[in-house]
């Protein structure tokens, strides 16, 4: 396996609390349907993978569950509330307890890195400046960014932006966080560290995780459970070995053809962020 510096993912507690259900999730744009009857659950603690091929749906299926794209039919009920029907008020209250990286990490480009994670913090949470910094700094910590709080946006690199956006998503210490492609555009360590950082994310803090990822060595590192679409339809769905073991022909293609691409990396646990130092005290 390449992530030997990971941790083995713990096991959920068992008969943990649904943070997410999906039933039957509908998404069409224009006549074409993108989704066609997606269900999913995912329990409080699970680090649950996305999986599928470009063009599949994985980021419609996380905007349908969040809100920002229109449902055809279906039900999403997030952290106890039904999504579908949920005043705007309503809903924005309830997105104070999700954190969303989008998959081009969506940040403010007439603000600096460190005023885009203040943003949220400034928005929701009535806080004198002094502790505002601290918490973006200690934000920008975990994601191994202390450096860049005073540079803007067009300034980073892409994966750089990537780990921006991440920290804005962390600001509120939120209970679920969806993350569209993280490590998409990182090199290796710097995947491997955030891989890291969402299992301490989880592991400290009991956070949710439902990432879309084609990283062979983050799934096998960090996935508790997947989800594969294609066609519209949910492929496979349930823990990683379960699914691995079931001979489902594109889930078996997706793993070899990973496999085979897939780059070793190798790195001490000193190498790592000081995470979690961060992920405690930020949490607080
Ligand atoms: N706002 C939109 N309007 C019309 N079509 C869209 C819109 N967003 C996405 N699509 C189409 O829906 C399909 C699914 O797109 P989506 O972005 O969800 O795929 P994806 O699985 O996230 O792909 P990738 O792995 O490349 O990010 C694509 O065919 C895309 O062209
Ligand atoms: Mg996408």
């Amino acid at each position: 396996m390449n992530h030997s510096a990971s941790p083995a993912p713990s096991a959920r507690p068992a008969g943990a609390e649904p943070v997410l259900k999906v039933r039957g999730l509908v998404v069409r744009y224009g006549d074409r349907t993108v989704l066609d009857g997606i269900d999913m659950t995912v329990a409080r603690g699970e680090i649950r993978v996305i999986l599928g091929g470009s063009g599949s749906g994985k980021s419609t299926a996380l905007k349908g569950i969040l809100g920002l794209t229109e449902i055809a039919r279906g039900e999403v009920e997030l952290l106890g509330q039904p999504m579908v029907g949920l005043a705007e008020a309503q809903r924005l209250q309830l997105m104070q307890r999700v954190g969303v990286l989008f998959q081009n990490g969506a940040l403010f480009g007439s603000l600096t890195v460190g005023e885009n994670v203040a943003l949220p913090l400034r928005e929701h949470r009535k806080l004198p400046q002094g502790a505002v910094r601290e918490l973006v700094r200690s934000k920008l910590a975990m994601v191994g960014l202390a450096h860049a709080e005073f540079l803007y946006p067009a300034e980073l690199s892409g994966g750089m932006r990537k780990r921006a956006g991440l920290a804005r998503a962390l600001a509120l210490d939120p209970e679920v966080l969806f993350c569209d492609e993280p490590s998409a555009g990182l090199d290796p360590l710097t995947s491997l560290n955030l891989d890291n950082l969402i299992l301490q994310l989880r592991d400290r803090l009991q956070m949710t995780v439902v990432v879309v990822t084609h990283e062979l060595a983050s799934i096998e590192g960090i996935a508790d459970s997947l989800l594969m679409v294609g066609g519209g339809k949910v492929i496979a769905e349930g823990p990683v070995a379960e699914v691995r073991q079931r001979g489902i022909a594109e889930v078996d293609e997706f793993f070899a053809r990973k496999a085979r691409v897939s780059t070793s990396t190798d790195c001490s646990a000193a190498e790592l962020f000081g995470l979690v130092a961060s992920a405690s005290s930020g949490g607080a």
